[in-house]
């Protein structure tokens, strides 16, 4: 991961470069530097160890001031986060370079620089890009080209800035496997790992393809594709707004996307559904077609988005009578799976920019499975740019490290595939009308599950001190659970399982005692009776139960059960409603545990390396 930002202008970059490098916070965030080419031609850099917000103080102590500038926000892979670890890398006072990915030749290249005469002064992967390129200076190339050169020798992944103080008003950007996009200003050019960097300064972007290397002055840009022939990359506008990103009155950006969910939800279905039915053309274009080819469906992704797609295993084998798989995406794309022609490969990802996830769909293209479908909030992400088809979620941007919105805007979209797949495969008309009602229903029952905010927030009390939790769901209630205690480990670091509560009698069970609470969602579906005694289970072992339950349920609170009532729901869509409970409840106890809630600790929202 790691984010990265470059501006060339006519004006001081610093601030610009500052303000970037705090949007891209939520992509690394253990150490952070930034360097510029000042008035004299020499290369300044300031770099710390933390956030941003030590680069800036730190730049307080010692200002920097230039035009043309690069800057870097850390999450560690070779080294750990160290002052002489964090980037910009320099290279005797000439060349200065930040990159996000991995060199995964860097010990061969360092051993052939260090025989060469090179002195390295960190631990990482990066800092032998910038003495390739320092070297083929030297050999009488040009910055573009003595790049040019550089990411012949590299393998593995990379978005690079460089600059130079032999050519003091020149970025020279590379991209490779990781994102990059150029900002265009007025008389003034940027580079950012992600759009959100550069909204204060502009709403137009060019985004790079793997293999591009872009030469950006003021006034000009020029691409290059990786046969290193001219191109042109289409210009687009950002429909996003700067504020989009603000936390509000909100004390962290996750409880702003808990709450935005009713929104985000409404959004994600805008356009999508007339009547009772949902609308095919929606997909995009030529997706009817595909459909119509769609035998079976396989799921790739990571983390939250991999929950997602369990959730609509269940769906879409029980209501669309499609047959599905789901795998994590680090797996598929190392385990040379079997390609299914007829199969429609979906890879699902708040980001589009996962680098397993992104890797498994290529894989999955390259192996000759059927056709790709990307679900996705980044309309510019390499995954829409890569799959047939794109169904957007419509979430808006998630800043908190722990996914949230996104992933009940994933399942909303989930389910709209569903429909139109279930429609092909014998589903009753009777079906779509009730989902249709059901899915129309979604923010105002997220709404209504937002009114436990308070008691969830005393309830949260109950785990300050305790250092295990269980997690238990039966059925689509089960991936829930799953995201209920990846929540709870993400944020306030308790160690959390999960387990389809039938599962409970073959081990965990043993776990249980008054110090491991365990926390079930009973929505009233079929397989309820069979919960409740799951959790009788539970209680006849001392553990402590927390239940959230259908009102409709007959369960109530005792002496070691806390029952949490949630409004009435239907079956299919009840898991987009019972997760966001789960949602609340970490983010009280990381709160009470005081814990960094929006960058817990060694995590990272887009995860763009291995
Ligand atoms: C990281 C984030 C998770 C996210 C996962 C997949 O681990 O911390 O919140 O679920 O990446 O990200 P994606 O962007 O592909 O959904």
């Amino acid at each position: 991961m790691c984010g990265i930002i470059g501006a060339v202008a006519e004006r001081d970059v610093v601030p610009i470069l500052l303000e970037g490098l705090r949007r891209l916070e939520y992509r690394g965030y253990d150490s952070a530097g930034v360097a510029v080419i000042d008035d004299k031609d020499c290369i300044d850099r300031v770099r710390t160890v933390g956030k941003v917000a030590e680069l800036d103080g730190a730049l307080k102590q010692h200002p920097l001031a230039g035009k043309t500038g690069i800057a870097h926000t850390r999450w560690a892979t070779h080294g750990k986060p160290s002052q002489s670890n964090a980037h910009p890398h320099i290279c005797r006072k000439s060349v200065a370079i930040v990159h996000n990915g991995i060199i995964e030749n860097h010990e061969l290249l360092r051993k052939s620089q260090t025989d060469g005469g090179h002195a390295f002064t960190s631990e990482t992967d990066t800092e032998v890009v910038v003495h390739q390129i320092y070297d083929y200076q030297q050999q009488g190339k040009g910055l573009l080209d003595a790049v040019r050169t550089t990411v012949a020798d590299l393998e593995g992944a990379y978005a690079l800035g460089v600059i130079s103080n032999h050519d003091k008003a020149r970025i020279i950007a590379a991209r490779r496997g990781s994102p990059l996009v150029i900002g265009i200003g007025i008389g003034e050019h940027f580079i950012a790992s992600d759009v959100a960097a550069l909204l204060p300064v502009t709403q137009k972007f060019i985004f790079l393809e793997d293999g591009d290397i872009a030469d950006i002055t003021r006034d000009s840009l020029t691409i290059y594709d990786e046969r290193g022939e001219i191109v042109e990359r289409p210009l687009k506008i950002s429909q996003l707004s700067a504020d989009a990103m603000e936390r509000g009155s909100y004390r962290h950006y996750m409880l702003k996307e808990i709450f935005e969910q009713p929104r985000a939800i409404a959004e994600t279905l805008e356009g999508r559904l007339s009547g009772d039915t949902v609308l095919e053309q929606s997909f995009g274009p030529g997706a009817k077609d595909i459909l119509d080819s769609v035998k079976g469906v396989h799921i790739i992704a990571c983390g939250t988005s991999y929950h997602a797609g369990l959730v609509a295993k269940y769906w879409l084998e029980a209501i669309a009578g499609v047959p599905c798989s789901v795998e994590v995406a680090s797996e598929f794309r190392y385990r040379h799976p079997i390609a299914r022609r007829n199969s429609l490969v979906i890879a699902i990802s708040q980001s589009g920019e996962t680098a397993d996830t992104l890797a498994a769909l290529q894989e999955a293209k390259k192996l000759g499975f059927g056709h790709t479908m990307a679900i996705c909030n980044v309309p510019e992400s390499s995954m829409v740019r890569e799959a047939d088809l794109a169904l957007m979620t419509r979430a808006g941007p998630e800043i908190g490290v722990a996914s949230t919105k996104a992933f009940t805007t994933q399942l909303t979209a989930l389910m709209l595939l569903v429909v139109v797949l279930g429609r092909r495969h014998g589903m009753a008309a009777q079906t779509e009308i009730k989902l249709v009602e059901q899915l129309r229903s979604l923010p105002r029952r997220i709404e209504e599950v937002l009114t436990l905010n308070d008691a969830i927030e005393e309830l949260a009390e109950f785990f300050a001190n305790k250092h295990n939790a269980l997690f238990l769901g039966r059925g689509a209630q089960y991936p829930v659970a799953m995201e209920g205690a990846l929540k709870l480990k993400e944020i306030s670091y308790i160690h959390a399982e999960a387990y389809p509560a039938g599962e409970l009698k073959h081990g965990p069970l043993a776990l249980v005692d008054a110090e491991m609470p365990v926390i079930a969602v009973a929505p009233n579906n079929e397989l309820l009776e069979k919960l409740k005694s799951n959790l009788q289970e539970v209680r006849a072992r001392g553990g402590e139960l927390i239940v959230f339950a259908d009102a409709q349920v007959d369960m109530k609170s005792d002496s070691n059960v806390r029952v949490m009532t949630v409004a009435p729901t239907e079956d299919p869509i009840a898991p987009i409603i019972y997760t966001v409970p789960l949602q609340l409840l970490s983010y009280y106890v990381a709160v009470l545990k005081g814990t960094d809630v929006d960058q817990p600790r060694n995590l990272a929202k887009s995860v763009t390396v291995e």
